[in-house]
């Protein structure tokens, strides 16, 4: 069950979430290439080599879609900006339709009510900028900024929120080290400098839309709840260097100006040089902190360099995606970023949800699994919220059936369901709870 507003504090913001790439569809609007597009034109990297040109067509239906963000009840609606769109060779002369469409989407949102919650960066980079090296270049960070304040002078005056980076480990490690996302890289030297690099462009964005005098600026980090394997030292220390890797060396440079020291134990040698005098801009003061949660991870050591560890699988019941289903780690993870990073700070579960393989039956898509995983992680915010925890808002991931990156259309995250042939959406079972939970009109 999904719990009544009334649980949560007052003013809590309930809302969700979505992306440029994985809705909108690149293909339309004088979008230009980006390291996706290429990515997923090289065999072997995307589930049947699906891309984001067409999309959910979000592009041409945004006034559908946000019909149904309102039609649930929510408050507020998370989107990103995507750069290739706006300045189509990663700088210089913006894309005038590419401006336009943001421009009428926040003006969507604010004639429905909702409140327009943007993120700069989710992780579609201009191949301009991929050409010359992309997050390995420090260059990237002053490129950031430049689209940072093309984008929020044309927007920044109606939005209620801004994020710079979506999920800086994605970015990163994901994308250089595991090489499952774009560019799929696996290099420890390419991964520390793009480890440095994604959270210097967060702060010089930062400081730039400051300079613009844009307000309540916040960050987007992931996090995933590492558990040891087995009671031996070995696997006890895999999960602290897991932990380190995955979730506190971006809390750690933005809010203590210091990167933890697992991490240097791996990543010291390939780091730029000069990357201490970085730090102050990288802590450059927030407004607010953003965590996407989903799952934890089992972890034990593994032979070979560092980091010297493996995932292996863990007991729990799975989402369609494999990933074990564990609420108590978002609790985990709302008490420790206040205590140990964010203070008084606001905190908002900026992501949360789960696929499952849905399918409509008469019409009908009976998720009752997703409004089991939805509910159960609010109860776990609201128990935080209730120990004195500053969470002041919960956004779902996500809206509609998306393309879920390296693994195509397949797996089904959406309230909305989306038939990628018609593009027809529809609701399912889950996005009526919510609107029940929430009093939108689309409540049965
Ligand atoms: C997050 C991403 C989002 C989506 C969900 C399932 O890491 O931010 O785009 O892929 O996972």
């Amino acid at each position: 069950m999904i719990p009544p507003r009334s649980t949560f504090p007052k003013d809590f913001v309930f809302g969700t979430a979505t992306s440029a790439y994985q809705i909108e569809g690149h293909g339309f609007g004088g979008a230009g290439s980006t390291h996706w597009d290429t990515f997923a034109a090289t065999p072997g990297n995307v589930a049947n080599a699906e891309d984001g040109r067409v999309a959910c067509d979000h592009y041409h239906r945004w006034p559908e879609d946000l019909d149904l963000v309102a039609g649930a009840g929510f408050d507020a609606y998370r989107f990103s900006t995507s750069w290739a769109r706006v300045l189509p060779e990663g700088r210089g002369t913006p894309n005038p339709e590419g401006l336009d469409f943001y421009d009428r989407l926040v003006d969507g949102l604010l004639a429905r009510g909702l409140r327009p919650a943007v993120t700069l960066y989710h992780w579609e980079l201009p191949s301009p900028l991929a050409d010359l090296g992309g997050w390995q270049n420090r260059d990237v960070a002053e490129r950031f900024a430049e689209f940072a304040e093309v984008v929020m002078s044309r927007i920044g005056d109606r939005v209620w929120s801004v994020a710079t980076i979506n999920e800086p480990w994605c970015v990163a490690w994901l994308s250089h080290f595991l090489g499952q996302h774009a560019p799929g890289l696996r290099d420890i030297r390419a991964t520390a400098r793009a480890m440095h690099h994604v959270l210097l462009a967060h702060g010089r964005a930062t400081e730039a839309m400051r300079a613009l005098g844009v307000g309540n600026i916040g960050a987007v980090f992931n996090m995933e709840y590492a558990a040891p394997a087995d009671d031996s030292p070995e696997a006890a220390s895999a999960a602290t260097r897991y932990d380190a890797i995955y979730n506190r060396f971006f809390l750690s440079g933005v809010f203590h100006c210091t990167y933890p020291p697992e991490v240097l134990d791996g990543l010291a040698p390939h780091m730029p040089a000069g990357w201490q005098d970085d730090m102050g801009v990288i802590g450059a003061p927030l407004d607010w902190v953003g965590l996407n949660y989903y799952t934890r991870k089992l972890l034990a050591p593994a032979p070979g360099p560092w980091p010297a560890l493996q995932e292996v699988p863990g007991p729990l019941p799975k989402t369609d995606m494999g990933w074990e289903i564990y609420p108590e780690g978002l609790g985990f993870f709302l008490r420790r970023t206040a205590r140990e990073y964010t203070g008084d700070l606001p905190i908002y579960v900026t992501e949360n949800g789960m696929a499952w393989p849905d399918r409509p039956v008469d019409g009908h898509i009976d998720d009752a699994a997703r409004i089991d995983y939805i509910g159960r992680h609010l109860a776990q915010v609201a128990a935080a919220a209730a120990d004195g925890v500053p969470v002041a808002g919960y956004f779902v991931w996500s809206l509609l059936d998306n393309y879920e990156w390296a693994l195509g259309y397949d797996k089904r995250f959406g309230l909305v369901h989306v038939d990628f042939e018609t593009l027809e959406r529809t609701p399912k079972a889950s996005w009526h709870a919510l609107a029940r939970a929430l009093g939108g009109a689309g409540a049965r």
